[in-house]
């Protein structure tokens, strides 16, 4: 008896960081995955590292705030690997600043980045998960969802992501796709390196300071939500839909 083929997965910002976490799991939980971020080039790392551990990936290079690049990455990522079944909506941006500061370049790139960038993905890999009649889609929202000072932007665009999640959940959960949501606490990445960079904190004394503040004691790492990716996508969270699960060591940190 010959062997399906693999079903394919698309993981958005997996150049580093959650994504690039995210992909090399979902690899080794037998997908063929597409690498997307803004930069093809810059996603060789994950790529090498799925493919050195066996597994099957195409780099993809596009800007998910962009129609045509999306639908163009789309189209390829389904004539090259096959149609997208799994989506995971990782690629981000933060732009923080107290309101007063915040300019409107800061809000328009946050809004177009999650927001706009997932409704496109979304959109594009949709028809392909409704003709296989069976789909999975993953989120990426925040903590910051509940509010968190200097990010009015990014707290909103993660809060938004929830209302979409819940949504694509009753649409898409009669031809057999679900949609869920994960919302990290604090993870160790380059995103979290920025922000302790711009308030002038050490790196390794501000991870301290956060996980002493996190109940389970520890900073989070990308394959604690690439963890959580695995588990939403696989064949038996099949009735888990619309959901939000904050993976933060405890309720909200
Ligand atoms: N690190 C955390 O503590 C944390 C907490 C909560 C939520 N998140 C969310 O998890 C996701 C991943 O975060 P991370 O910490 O790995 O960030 P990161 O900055 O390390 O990686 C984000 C990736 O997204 C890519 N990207 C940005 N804009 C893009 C675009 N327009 N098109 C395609 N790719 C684009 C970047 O190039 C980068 O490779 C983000 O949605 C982030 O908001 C992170």
């Amino acid at each position: 008896m010959s062997e399906s083929p693999a079903r394919v997965a698309v993981v958005t910002g997996a150049a580093r960081g959650i994504g690039a976490a995210t992909a090399v799991r979902l690899a080794a939980d037998g997908f063929a995955v597409a690498v997307l971020d803004l930069d093809e080039a810059s996603t060789a790392g994950t790529v090498q590292a799925i493919e050195a551990a066996g597994g099957r990936a195409l780099a993809v290079g596009a800007d998910v705030g962009d129609a045509g690049q999306v639908q163009a990455a789309v189209d390829r990522v389904a004539a090259e690997l096959g149609p997208p079944v799994v989506l995971v909506n990782n690629a981000g941006v933060t732009r923080d600043n107290l309101l007063f500061k915040m300019t409107d370049a800061d809000w328009d790139l946050v809004m177009t980045v999650h927001l706009r960038g997932s409704f496109l993905m979304t959109r594009a890999c949709q028809k392909h998960m409704v003709d296989a009649g069976w789909g999975r889609i993953v989120n990426l929202s925040s903590t910051s969802a509940l509010g968190n000072r200097g990010q009015a932007n990014y707290a909103t665009a993660k809060a938004g992501l929830q209302g979409f999640t819940k949504t694509l959940a009753i649409e898409l959960g009669r031809f057999g796709v679900t949609a869920n949501a994960i919302a990290p606490g604090f993870i160790q990445t380059e995103m979290t390196k920025a922000t302790a960079e711009r308030i002038g904190r050490n790196w390794e004394e501000y991870v301290a300071e956060r996980a002493a503040a996190i109940p389970v004691a520890r900073a989070g790492v990308p394959e604690d939500i690439a963890h959580t990716v695995s588990f939403f996508v696989s064949e038996g969270a099949g009735f888990v839909s619309g959901q939000v699960v904050y993976v933060a060591g405890g309720p909200r940190t």
